[in-house]
């Protein structure tokens, strides 16, 4: 088989890598890539909305499945142009991606659907929010409708910040067109955990358990990010906890889109928060999460392949995916000033320090230089994952393998999972 896959970050090489195992899979294409990704596939020049030359590559180089990455295309429509073309290809529908796409969609189809989450109400103009929120107490939590880049979520702990935040968004379009509406929600306590599904839009297969960090700082400090590192299994949800969280969350959403005739087909990523009255969604993600799938698939057995294949075909085959019992535990290395601006082409030095066969280091934001060294090319650089028999092995090799790499100016959180496993201990 021939593959490609859409993306360039530390999800898209995770995946790669993991298709590449698959002995069904001869070659594999990513557009655009990355440094690290272009040493195990052949990545080609076409970016990630470049949507007829993606349609007119895989015509033309006879590709038998297609995986995206991002969510961008598929809110797009990717998957439909793709189909339009008899083209196979995995990821949802434009219609069954706005669960991503658009939070008020998302919103509206958890309440059909009598999906736990936080009580919302929907918003267009500044006053009426306003009002709302002087007859309510903080925190509040207001979110931008549309895509805006993982930064579209702001946590207000006052009324006057989260009037500012409402004019900010929907006057002054901080985020752009994506906050023509707004959601405002309740504040919801608890752990949070990412739980990655595979569906035909009947039958659901959940991957293991992951939680993300998504503060920049130790001790969850600092500005929202894409994610600094992830581990799997989340220590506290059993297998049982984690089937119970899918039937009480994924399975009603898919079957209310399907009565409005949308099937989901692809990945669905389900953000809980574990509260003390159970599971409540935060969001839907349409597509694999980021740092989470560089922890979840080192410990997968299966062949990925085939699934995807009965999910793009639109019938789910498989029953049940193996797994490798170990923990995988994954830190992200991310330039100087992540979340905010970021200088690119600082050299990437020390990978090959790396000797231990248990990790493996997810490329995201790498080059190579005119002069072919590797540089820094996005916020966060690199996901470094290592296995583990335990939580507290994983940690040591991840963070042992890690201490090698060396970029002026780079850091990473030393607390990846820790604050866990030591809760676990201390049980
Ligand atoms: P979202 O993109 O909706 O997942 O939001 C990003 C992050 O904001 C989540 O991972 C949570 O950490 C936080 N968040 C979102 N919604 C809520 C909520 N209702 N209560 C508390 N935190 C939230
Ligand atoms: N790690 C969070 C996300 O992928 O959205």
């Amino acid at each position: 088989m021939k593959v490609l896959v859409i993306g360039s970050g530390g999800r898209e090489h995770a995946l790669v890598w993991k298709i590449k195992q698959s002995p069904l899979v001869e070659k594999i294409y990513v557009a655009p890539g990355n440094a690290g990704i272009s040493q195990i596939a052949e990545c080609v020049n076409i970016n990630i909305d470049q949507y007829d030359r993606m349609i007119q590559f895989a015509e033309s180089n006879h590709i038998d499945l297609t995986v995206v990455g991002p969510e961008k295309p598929l809110a797009d429509g990717i998957v439909n142009r793709f189909r339009a073309k008899k083209l196979k290809i995995f990821g949802p529908v434009q219609e069954a991606a706005q669960l991503e796409g658009s939070k008020v969609f998302s919103k509206r189809i958890m309440a059909e659907a009598h999906v736990p989450t936080a009580v919302f109400e929907v918003f267009n103009s500044v006053d009426q929010a306003e009002k709302f929120i002087c007859k309510k107490n903080p925190p509040f939590v207001i979110k931008a409708d549309g895509l805006a880049a993982g930064k579209g979520v702001v946590i207000s702990e006052t009324r006057e910040d989260a009037n500012k935040t409402v004019r900010n968004i929907i006057q002054d379009r901080m985020f752009g067109e994506s906050g023509k509406q707004i959601v405002i929600e309740e504040f919801l306590r608890g752990d949070e955990l990412s739980v990655l599904l595979l569906t035909d839009g009947e039958t659901i297969i959940p991957l293991a358990s992951s939680q993300d960090h998504k503060r920049a700082y130790d001790n969850d400090e600092g500005p929202n990010t894409g994610g600094m590192g992830a581990y799997s299994p989340c220590s506290f949800v059993t297998d049982k906890d984690l089937k119970s969280i899918v039937e009480k969350t994924a399975r009603p959403t898919i079957e209310t889109l399907k009565r409005k005739g949308i099937i989901y087909q692809g990945l669905l990523y389900v953000g809980i928060m574990m509260t003390a009255n159970g599971p409540y969604v935060l969001e839907y993600n349409v597509r694999f999460g980021d740092p989470e799938t560089e922890a979840v698939l080192p410990r997968m057995k299966s062949d990925i392949v085939p699934v995807m294949v009965e999910i793009a075909e639109g019938k789910l085959k498989t029953k049940k995916l193996e797994w490798d019992s170990r923990v995988c535990m994954t830190v992200v290395l991310a330039s100087e000033g992540y979340p905010g601006d970021y200088p690119k082409d600082r050299e990437v030095k020390g990978l090959s320090e790396i000797k231990d066969d248990q990790v493996s280091v997810f490329h995201a934001g790498t080059s190579f230089n005119p002069a072919g060294q590797m540089v820094t090319s996005g916020g966060r650089i690199l996901a470094v994952s290592s296995l583990g028999i335990d939580h507290q092995e994983a940690y040591d090799r991840v963070y042992r393998s890690i201490s090698k790499i060396k970029i002026e100016g780079a850091f990473y959180r030393k607390d990846i999972g820790k604050r866990v496993f030591e809760k676990t201990k201390a049980r």
